[in-house]
């Protein structure tokens, strides 16, 4: 496939996820931009019926446009790698490793990279191991308020404040209502920022100011006038170029491909900490990367080609091993 010849693209989007209406906005203004740009598109909602209609579509390429589980997290990337179809945006791997933030925080801790102080829970320490008894130490160690999440889901979903002892468990049920391990992050009083990274560059920092909300939450994330964003953000001297810096290291080390958004804070101090890294950012008229990427002259349409040609890097990740490798070789 040359780079300037019209495609078939399916554009996947939707399915179960709890993005699943983000995603279906970032679809939808991905088909146009694909239409734009000459290539055939064939929107896919995700479900059931996927492998067959990849198997009848026969896609050049897929459009990966979901968020959260499935999408987000390597499965529907794990599927295009068997039915051998390439695909945009980051390999298994990356994905893996991206959407789980123990993981990820791990990784960032051994390489260096500053990430806030934290514990991590399955559901079954609670249960079966009594962890319950550990939180006043957790608490003392990390300091109120304390953040619970989810360790994969997006969009702040199940993210709670803990401002005393007293919220804990409900901010703990709230957690593992959406996954069965949990983060118990030290709270960073500080500036929101994203990065978003296109082919292995930086581009300008946006800043997420929340209108009034007490932090930046799914409604404010989505609604458009409910979050101000300023790009490129006005940050003290050397803090962008520190931020850009840090959320390519990430992205490389993570191991992503071809875009990602990572999400950091700056405090008061000018420490920079790193949140997550997002291998399928929103695309929807509000999200970040495209805000990014137009600051930088880069319009959604080309952000949309660009991505297109990066699906053709090869860059899949970890491909299955061939059973057959070593007795054929
Ligand atoms: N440790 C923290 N300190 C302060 N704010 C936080 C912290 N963790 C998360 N937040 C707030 O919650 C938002 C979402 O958290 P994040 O870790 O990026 O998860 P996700 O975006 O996957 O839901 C952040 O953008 C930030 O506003
Ligand atoms: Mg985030």
């Amino acid at each position: 496939m040359t780079t300037d010849a019209a495609r078939r693209v399916a554009v996947l989007k939707g399915g179960r996820s709890l993005e699943r209406q983000v995603s279906l906005r970032s679809g939808a203004r991905v088909e146009d931009a694909l239409g734009r740009l000459g290539h055939e598109v064939v929107p896919i909602d995700v479900g059931l019926d996927l492998i067959q209609q990849l198997r009848d579509v026969r896609p050049d390429v897929a459009f990966i446009a979901m968020h959260g589980r499935d999408g987000e997290h390597g499965t529907v990337q794990e599927l295009l790698e068997i039915l051998d179809i390439p695909y945009t945006g980051s390999g298994v791997l990356g994905c893996v490793r991206a959407t789980d933030k123990v993981l990820a925080k791990h990784l960032m801790i051994e390489a260096g990279i500053p990430t806030p102080d934290f514990f991590a829970f399955n559901e079954t320490a609670f249960r079966e191991l009594g962890a319950a008894e550990a939180l006043a130490a957790i608490e003392e160690r990390l300091e109120f308020p304390i953040v619970v999440k989810p360790s994969s889901q997006g969009s702040a979903l199940g993210i709670k404040f803990a401002r005393s002892a007293a919220d804990l468990p409900a901010a703990l049920v709230a957690a593992f209502s959406y996954d069965s391990k949990v983060v118990l992050e030290r709270h960073v009083d500080g500036r929101d920022l994203a990065v978003s990274i296109l082919a292995d560059e930086p581009l300008p920092v946006v800043e997420a100011v929340p209108q009034g909300d007490e932090f930046y939450d799914f409604q404010a994330r989505y609604e458009i006038g409910r979050t101000s964003f300023i790009c490129p953000a006005e940050l003290p001297e050397g803090a962008t170029e520190r931020a850009q810096d840090l959320a390519l290291r990430v992205y490389r080390l993570l191991g992503c491909h071809a875009f990602a958004r990572v999400d950091l804070m700056l405090d008061g101090s000018g420490e920079l900490t790193v949140l997550e890294a997002n291998p399928i950012p929103g695309l929807t008229e509000t999200s970040l990367l495209p805000q990014a990427a137009e600051a930088v002259g880069i319009t959604f349409d080309q952000l949309v080609g660009r991505i297109l040609e990066l699906a053709e890097d090869g860059n899949r990740g970890l491909a299955p091993p061939d059973p057959r490798g070593t007795l054929a070789g």
